[in-house]
């Protein structure tokens, strides 16, 4: 069965990772689980840029072989961040390593094979925080990288250039055909009017340092860090080795990949340079690169070489690692720029998971407990809920699908609240002062158990850690088994909680924030 092959950028390890960075991994990850919960096979890649001048500077900055600074970085700084965020990739790929390498220079060798790779001289304006060169009509002010307001180099030399040009047509052929395969609409335009404009053909190798892939037949030279990089998604599973070989199966299984999720800066890199790479190899081009927005702080895109930086742990210290994941999703459309704000996320925070998600959680198991003994009681079904959680799942599913995590998760804790409307309404407090009132009593609190649960399976993917407590609470772990295994198309079937299930007090889901100073 084809993967679900979803990946993410791979970082450069000049520095530890922020929030920008953590928004694309936990897209990726949420997008993975839905899918895994969806019954799909699930291929779910993320990793480390290594080479090139960007880091190679940093590096000797510190006083440290590059090498070393990477393994530094990737060891102590980023699968540490990933493991805290509790993301559940299925492999780590950093480009020093020799099963990437190895694959890097037998496709390169292929490509000039083919025809596709000559010797030429380029001479141009290059940003090495962006590792691009750049057309002087891009600067600012003359010689200033738009995006890191730096002064961009003047390279000057003799090197081996890819044929790109030859494959714009093809390109614009190929976005006109399917829509899907450059997301959201707006990068798909600008994307289609920049291949309208004409492309150049790229120089994909440097001479004057020697971070990098050696170019096979000219070992003078390093492979340009941009085509090296593309490169992992395919490497990584197995791109060059022989169909029966077990890289080769894994190829086989998981190519083409069906989301390359990217931040709008990389997106030509993405949209243009690399399908024409595996066009020229003769291999499928993905199915969709998604571009989302930027993370801003102060109307800029946050970064730390603007010193705007602002570390996962710095959030998670205080509002949680679920909470995190669950706010930029569901504040930001995906595709769009956010700014981020302590205020909007504290607010979110205490109205939306504390009041109405932490709050019903609490509630319903405070009250089994008091009005029948902490054992659930027999199945009922109000079909205004159940009926109001088919249409939730159908309408969250699809928004997921697009990449629409705002959509998907509003649906859900919309319904969220409807349930919180029903309770209130329902008033089981009220009910449980008359004896004569306890089976209607009974049918509030196993309505509202059962709609925890579908709850508990659909947040999942987004909040793993606090829905597998609701989960435990519900005493749904020792009658259906792990949340993770739960479908996604048998949420909706009503009365699945077994009546007499054990229903234990959670501790609290989301608490009271401390007053920062
Ligand atoms: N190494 C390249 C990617 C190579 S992929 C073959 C790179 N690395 S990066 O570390 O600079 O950025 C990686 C990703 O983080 C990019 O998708 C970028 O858009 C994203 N972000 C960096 N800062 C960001 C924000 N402030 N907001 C949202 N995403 C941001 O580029």
């Amino acid at each position: 069965m084809k993967s679900f092959y979803l990946t993410t950028p791979i970082y450069y390890v000049n520095d530890a990772p922020h929030i920008g960075h953590a928004y694309t991994t936990v897209a990726g990850d949420v997008l993975t689980r839905w899918h895994r919960q969806r019954g799909e096979a699930v291929w779910f890649l993320t990793g480390t840029d290594e080479h090139g001048q960007k880091v190679m500077r940093t590096a000797e900055q510190n006083n440290v072989a590059p090498q070393a600074w990477a393994d530094k970085l990737v060891e102590e700084a980023w699968k540490p961040n990933w493991r805290a965020l509790n993301i559940a990739n299925d492999d780590f790929i950093r480009t020093t390593e020799p099963r990437h390498m190895d694959r890097v220079q037998k496709f390169l060798t292929s490509l000039k094979d083919k025809g596709y790779i000559y010797q030429g001289d380029f001479e141009g304006p290059y940003c090495v925080g962006c590792e691009e060169f750049k057309l002087p009509g891009d600067l600012l002010e003359g010689n200033l990288c738009p995006i890191h307001s730096k002064p961009v180099e003047n390279v000057k030399e003799t090197n081996w250039f890819f044929k790109l040009s030859e494959f714009t047509d093809r390109l614009l052929d190929h976005y006109k055909k399917n829509p899907d395969a450059c997301q959201p609409e707006s990068a798909r335009n600008e994307v289609v009017a920049f291949l309208e404009g004409g492309v150049r053909d790229l120089s994909i190798s440097r001479s004057t340092f020697d971070w990098g892939v050696p170019v096979p037949w000219d070992t003078d030279q390093v492979v340009y860090v941009w085509f090296d990089a593309l490169l992992n998604y395919a490497t990584a599973v197995g791109l060059t080795d022989a169909p029966d070989s077990e890289g080769g199966k894994k190829f086989a299984q998981t190519w083409p990949a069906d989301v390359h999720l990217v931040g709008k800066d990389i997106l030509r890199f993405h949209a243009v340079i690399w399908p024409a790479m595996l066009m020229a190899a003769d291999l499928e081009v993905p199915k969709k690169v998604f571009a989302h927005g930027w993370l801003l702080v102060g109307g800029e895109k946050m970064s730390k070489s603007k010193l705007t930086g602002i570390a996962p742990a710095d959030i998670t210290d205080h509002f949680g690692v679920d909470a995190f994941r669950y706010y930029f999703l569901r504040a930001i459309p995906f595709g769009s720029d956010g700014s981020f704000s302590w205020e909007d996320m504290s607010a979110r925070y205490t109205s939306e998971l504390a009041n109405d998600f932490g709050n019903l959680a609490s509630r319903l198991a405070a009250m089994v407990e008091k009005y029948c003994g902490g054992v659930l009681p027999a199945v009922a079904e109000d079909t205004e809920l159940s009926a109001s959680l088919k249409e939730t799942v159908a309408k969250a599913d699809v928004a997921m699908q697009n990449l629409d995590f705002q959509g998907g998760i509003n649906a859900i804790m919309d319904f969220c609240k409807q349930v919180n409307g029903f309770v209130t309404v329902k008033e089981p407090w009220i009910l449980a002062k008359d004896p004569a009132n306890q089976l209607i009593l009974e049918d509030v609190l196993y309505n509202t158990a059962e709609s925890l649960r579908a709850l508990a399976i659909l947040l999942h993917p987004v909040m793993p850690a606090t829905t597998e407590i609701l989960w435990e609470s519900l005493g749904a772990k020792s009658t259906l088994g792990e949340i993770g295994a739960q479908k996604i198309e048998s949420v909706a079937k009503w009365g699945q909680l077994p009546p007499g299930a054990t229903v234990t007090k959670t501790p609290v889901l989301f608490p009271r924030l401390e007053v920062k100073e």
